[in-house]
């Protein structure tokens, strides 16, 4: 029982980051500047949200007219299913002549901007009407989901837990999307094969590849990055299907020729490329040292796909698991296995300087577009 509550802690906490007003604001310039009309005419849902204080909420509401959105909606998700125990309804709720203080805490909430309620001539964020779902906000349930019909695109910052089945859940609606989740979701075998046929993408994403998000649990970050109220996360990312301009900038690169000769990497510059032992392809631990000149597949780190540009390169595959296999890695002699206990099959191996077998981290396989 004590696990099951550690670990049902440890899920409500990593899902209830809150993201900040400027990320937002970067990622969403990104997609206005390839294309000021990306929003006109739109519905823009806005699922698994906290509209009374969601910096999602607020930024759309404040550009409903300068987009030229149509409609925009934020549902929330019950206190109760949160799974959160210390909570108080907001001011605004408590004091709203629809307050319920059972509904409060069982069901969710849905905010819609679509009229000029005020009368003042604008739509704006004093426009927004609010009012309690039937059930608990579940981005699964029947209410939720006919919201997503309705809508042209969704944005939002899902549960970290809910990842895999948030994807799914948009993609079986055909939607476009614009949502944070960690680059190690590339790796899930939902999201893997819709990364590779360039049906979703890395949006601009968060300077560094990491951003603080506002929580109310203990950050563990590094004194130097410590923001009271926050969380430093790293290898956060943005996917979405919208096309943006970074994406269609290919890489500056240099040849092979001239990364021996000049890689700012030591383990470049003065060596060779190292060919894999179990697959016909080169390791590029750098996707700064990708040698332009290479014809042949090329294992890169996941973190490539942040500069990845499908006019340049195209996807190959992932080295890991399932899909190494079928990609055909052959399997690592057994007898390697005393050498480096921690090879296998379905994963790239190299042999080193010293005759030992060696894994790479996580890589994706990639060719240069022919
Ligand atoms: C990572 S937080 C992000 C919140 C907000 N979108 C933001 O970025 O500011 C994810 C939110 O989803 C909510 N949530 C968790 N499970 C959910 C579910 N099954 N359906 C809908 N929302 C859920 C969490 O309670 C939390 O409020």
């Amino acid at each position: 029982m004590a696990n099951t509550n550690l670990a049902n802690a440890k899920t409500a906490k990593n899902d209830e980051f809150y993201t900040q007003y400027h990320d937002i604001q970067t990622e969403i310039n990104a997609y206005l500047d390839y294309n000021p009309d990306v929003f006109r005419g739109k519905t823009v849902l806005l699922p698994c949200d906290d509209p009374e204080w969601s910096n999602f909420t607020k930024f759309f509401a404040q550009n409903f007219e300068t987009f030229g959105l149509k409609k925009l909606i934020s549902t929330s998700y019950a206190v109760e299913s949160k799974r959160i125990t210390d909570w108080q309804p907001t001011l605004f709720e408590a004091d709203s002549p629809y307050y319920d203080a059972d509904k409060s805490r069982t069901n969710g909430k849905i905010f819609v901007l679509d009229k000029d309620i005020n009368g003042d001539g604008r739509f704006n964020i004093k426009d927004l009407q609010w009012s309690y779902l039937e059930g608990d906000g579940d981005f699964r349930s029947d209410e939720v989901k006919a919201l997503r019909d309705e809508a042209d695109i969704i944005i939002t910052n899902p549960p970290f837990s809910l990842f895999r089945e948030f994807v799914a859940w948009i993609m079986e609606a055909n939607k476009q999307f614009v949502i944070v989740g960690h680059q190690n979701a590339v790796s899930y075998k939902e999201v893997f094969p819709l990364i590779k046929n360039n049906l979703i993408w890395f949006g601009v994403g968060f300077k560094g590849g990491a951003t603080h998000f506002i929580s109310n649990y203990q950050d563990i970050a590094t004194a130097g990055n410590h923001i009271e109220g926050m969380i430093r996360v790293s290898g956060v990312v943005w996917f979405t299907n919208i096309d943006h301009g970074r994406r269609h900038e290919p890489l500056p690169l240099m040849t092979m020729e001239d990364n021996i000769l000049y890689s700012k990497h030591k383990e470049i510059r003065g060596k060779s490329y190292i060919h894999y032992e179990n697959y016909n392809a080169i390791d590029v631990p750098f996707s700064d040292a990708i040698p332009i000149d290479y014809d042949g597949i090329m294992g890169v780190p996941k973190s490539f796909l942040d500069k990845y540009c499908p006019e340049q390169f195209e996807i190959v595959g992932i080295a890991e698991g399932d899909s190494g296999k079928a990609l055909g890695l052959k399997p690592y002699p057994r007898e390697l296995k005393k050498l480096n206990p921690s090879l296998r099959d379905g994963q790239l191996y190299y042999i080193d300087e010293d005759g030992i077998p060696q894994k790479p981290y996580a890589r994706i396989l990639i060719r240069k577009k022919q």
